[in-house]
């Protein structure tokens, strides 16, 4: 949720800029992934309800129901329903035994004197039980093909443009377009990755910003109501080609002219006239089609406004962005009680293997002290880096207990469960010297029997991923923490 004041910000400025600003979701906003695991629930749950508190603040217009919105299972976002001031939009998440939606099917908004219905669309997994859903949630997942035309239908005369938000795979989202051109614009999310530029089927734009609120998408819509028609960049394009290749023709044409007329100077040269006859066809050919795509361009022109157009752009929450101080003040409490629940998780859990005189170290891990002996070159090194200080680093910040963050801050915890990262031994905090060179405690008692291994690119790229460190040079960092000879 770190992002969350930059994007509140982006949308105050926005709102002072603009008149009609619509902030829509089309969800996985929530978790990150469809399965969390048992022992982070609470911590995850508590920064879910976090996130709503800041789209609340943001007066976000409707957001999709995702599967992984459904992470800590439907009753929890039937919840938070309640805490949201905006709808949580999905037409085919819907009661097994009485065919009715959990969620709003679709919402009508009024904007810039425009009415706007959205619709929601949940990713199902085809036919069967999903896993998503327990047999006590008495709920299915409808194929879109089940609830898509009612739900237009039912809109058909109320509203002057249709958006789908919706969760289904990319190639899905397609076809829907293709069958249904009355959706005027799809917001897709959930399933695939990375920001998608505007594409048009039909007269239905598709596009799709990057998860986890990495960026924010910016779509400038001119609409025509009446027409309810976008304008065909492409036509505009075909004419500007067509006299491009009309000017190098003629060019051509007056270079074979510059000898005199070609039908005397090129007499005996049958090749060449042949090739000349052509380009004079061409050109004959070439005018009739521009004066063809003139009128329609005019034409275009007269009725501008009848066609609808739009821009867009994609702004990446930079660091240096500046952050919304209410919505900072929400993550700022969220992060606080996640990392006191942690505490109290990481306490209860520090009784038991202490009580039989151990420490936590996952196995075969011996800790950055105990390589120092033999390897006290490599630890000065080390020392004066900030992967030493990983973990101070979120005690700073008071996150020392945030299960979110540990597993990038210590070491050896990736991949193990939440309770293994909160009651590490000291000595495996911090991004200690096993993060890179693999667990080495065989090899701390007997050097020459288990030599540890070096790291890769891909070692660094677990932790150094686009979001946490957005300009990571591999050679360039491993430069600067060599701990090799100089
Ligand atoms: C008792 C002394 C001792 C301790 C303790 C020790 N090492 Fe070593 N380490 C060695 C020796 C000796 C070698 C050289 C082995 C060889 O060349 O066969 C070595 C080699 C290495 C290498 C280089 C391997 C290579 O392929 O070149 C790495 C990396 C390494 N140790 C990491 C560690 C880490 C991490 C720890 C702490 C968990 C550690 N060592 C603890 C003695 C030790
Ligand atoms: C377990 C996660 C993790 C892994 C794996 C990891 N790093 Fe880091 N790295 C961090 C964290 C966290 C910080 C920032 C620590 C801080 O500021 O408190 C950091 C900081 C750095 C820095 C800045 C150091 C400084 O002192 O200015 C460099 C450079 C770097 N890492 C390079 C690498 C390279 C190269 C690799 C792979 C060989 C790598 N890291 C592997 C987590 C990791
Ligand atoms: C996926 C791995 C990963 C996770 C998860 C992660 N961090 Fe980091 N963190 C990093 C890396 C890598 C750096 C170093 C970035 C750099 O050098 O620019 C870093 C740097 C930092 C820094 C110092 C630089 C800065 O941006 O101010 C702070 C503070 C920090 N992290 C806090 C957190 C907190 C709080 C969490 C949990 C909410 C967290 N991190 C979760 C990988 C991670
Ligand atoms: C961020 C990753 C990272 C961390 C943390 C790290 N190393 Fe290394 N280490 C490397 C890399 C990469 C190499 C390969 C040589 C080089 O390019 O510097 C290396 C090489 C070595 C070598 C072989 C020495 C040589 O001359 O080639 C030893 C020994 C070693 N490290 C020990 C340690 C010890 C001990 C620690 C902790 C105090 C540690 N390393 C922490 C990445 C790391």
């Amino acid at each position: 949720m770190g992002g969350l004041p930059k994007k509140a910000q982006q949308l105050v400025g926005l709102r002072e800029k603009k008149s009609g600003v619509l902030a829509l979701d089309s969800g996985a906003l929530l978790f990150k992934e469809e399965k969390i695991p048992p022992d982070q629930v609470q911590q995850l749950t508590t920064t879910a309800q976090g996130i709503v508190s800041a789209y609340n603040r943001m007066s976000f217009a409707a957001v999709g129901v995702a599967r992984q919105d459904l992470a800590a299972g439907l009753p929890f976002l039937l919840g938070l329903r309640q805490k949201s001031d905006f709808p949580w939009l999905s037409a085919n998440l819907v009661s097994r035994t009485r065919g009715k939606p959990y969620f709003k099917p679709h919402t009508l908004l009024t904007m810039a004197g425009m009415n706007i219905a959205v619709i929601g669309l949940t990713s199902g997994q085809g036919t069967g039980t999903d896993a998503l859903l327990t047999e006590k949630d008495n709920a299915v997942i409808l194929p879109w093909e089940d609830v898509l035309p009612r739900e237009i239908a039912l809109l058909k005369g109320r509203a002057d443009m249709l958006i789908l938000l919706s969760n289904l795979p990319a190639a899905v989202n397609r076809k829907i377009a293709e069958k249904h051109p009355e959706i005027h614009l799809i917001l897709q999310g959930g399933s695939a990755s990375g920001n998608m530029a505007p594409e048009r089927i039909n007269n239905t734009l598709i596009t799709q910003v990057e998860q986890q609120g990495k960026s924010v998408g910016i779509l400038e819509v001119r609409w025509n109501a009446q027409t309810k028609r976008w304008e065909d960049p492409g036509a505009e394009n075909l004419l500007l080609e067509k006299k491009n290749e009309l000017d190098r023709l003629g060019w051509q044409i007056n270079r074979y002219r510059r000898q005199g007329d070609p039908k005397l100077a090129f007499k005996d040269q049958p090749d060449a006239l042949a090739a000349y006859d052509a380009m004079l066809a061409q050109r004959e050919r070439l005018d009739q089609e521009i004066s063809r795509l003139t009128v329609e361009h005019n034409a275009r022109n007269a009725s501008r406004t009848q066609f609808s157009s739009f821009s867009h752009r994609f702004e990446a929450m930079r660091k240096e962005l500046p952050d919304n101080p209410a919505v900072g003040a929400i993550v700022e409490a969220t992060t606080t009680e996640v990392n006191r629940l942690g505490k109290i998780a990481a306490k209860a859990r520090a009784a038991a293997p202490l009580e039989q005189g151990q420490m936590v170290f996952p196995e075969n891990y011996a800790g950055s002290t105990a390589c120092r002996s033999c390897h006290a070159p490599q630890f000065k090194k080390w020392l004066n880096t900030k992967h030493a200080s990983a973990y101070g680093t979120l005690e700073d910040k008071g996150q020392q207990f945030n299960s979110q963050c540990l597993p990038c801050h210590v070491t050896g915890a990736f991949g193990q469960p939440g309770e293994m990262a909160l009651s590490l031994a000291d000595d495996l905090r911090q991004v200690g010297c096993e993060t890179c060179h693999g667990p080495a405690g065989q090899h701390a008692v007997r050097p020459q029997s288990a030599r540890p291994g070096q790291p890769s690119m891909d070692t660094c790229l677990r932790c150094h991923t686009g979001d946490h460190d957005d300009n990571f040079i591999f050679p360039e960092a491993l430069a600067r923490l060599r701990c090799g000879s100089p």
